[in-house]
């Protein structure tokens, strides 16, 4: 299994940066990206319809021979994640879990703020995962449903973006939060903005590299790590392979060779 690429998985562009963050951790790896364009976004969609979708990408993950799956996705990671444990055959992990590690970890208030999509919101799997880790944490969910389309539409320098952020975190400056989890995998993208609205004394907590520091763990707990040679990624999308390598290549800086299409059978 060791030559066996990793899957990984989001509603779309999201997921390119905890996949920036798996390659920066295991830089030998293989890795097959599914960006599921047709259905973006997963925030406003139903748990049932998230799930349903997130199985149909793991069946075909497997299909192409992954050794594990990741759930870059926080909404499926919210919503799809113990459902998808108990079909695939391959380990699968999700964000949730290491981004409330990394929140309990930083914040000093125990006040944490949550942005995340309205279906990661509803869920309260981040509630729940920080309370299995402790009790002392209060959290402030905050669901930002306009970042994703303003990151799929590039419009993360717009004065607009600006507007709307400080209208999300005016609240939860109220509540005199310490840390903000990034619950959704667009919003590093905005990291810089973020960074100046809450100001230097938050903490802005990205779970991606906390779970990438999980997947190397794993695979080294089990043998499962390739630990030479150079790793690739390979793209495919459900919809407009085009479109979705014009906009990756500017998350990514970097060039993408080419992007294939894979219309999801649900
Ligand atoms: N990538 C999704 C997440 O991390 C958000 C985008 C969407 O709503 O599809 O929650």
């Amino acid at each position: 299994m060791k030559e066996h690429p990793i899957g990984i998985f989001d509603s779309g562009l999201g997921g390119l940066t905890v996949l920036k963050a798996l390659r920066k951790a295991l830089p030998h790896e293989h890795f097959i990206y599914f960006g599921d364009s047709a259905n973006v976004p997963y925030g406003a969609k139903s748990k049932q319809t998230v799930t349903k979708l997130s199985c149909a990408i793991a069946a075909f993950l497997q299909e192409q021979g992954v050794k594990l799956i990741v759930v870059a996705c926080n909404t499926a990671s919210a919503q799809a994640l113990p459902t998808l444990q108990k079909q695939c055959r391959v380990p699968v992990l999700g964000v949730i879990e290491p981004g409330a590690q990394k929140a309990v970890a930083m914040t000093r208030n125990h006040k944490i703020a949550l942005l995340g999509t309205e279906g990661t919101v509803r869920s309260r799997a981040y509630e729940k995962a920080i309370s299995r880790l402790s009790k002392k944490e209060k959290v402030f969910p905050q669901a930002a449903p306009l970042f994703v389309p303003l990151v799929e539409e590039n419009f993360a320098r717009q004065p607009a973006t600006r507007l709307i952020a400080q209208h999300y975190a005016a609240t939860l400056l109220r509540k005199k939060i310490d840390t903000v989890i990034l619950g959704c995998t667009h919003y590093p993208v905005l990291k810089p903005l973020l960074a100046e609205i809450f100001g230097p004394s938050v903490h802005l907590v990205d779970p991606s590299d906390t779970l990438a520091a999980q997947v190397k763990s794993y695979l080294s707990t089990f043998h499962q790590a390739r630990a030479i040679g150079k790793g690739s990624v390979r793209f495919y999308v459900s919809d407009d392979p085009t479109r979705f390598k014009r906009l990756a290549q500017q998350v990514l800086r970097a060039p993408i060779t080419r992007v294939y299409l894979k219309k999801l059978s649900v």
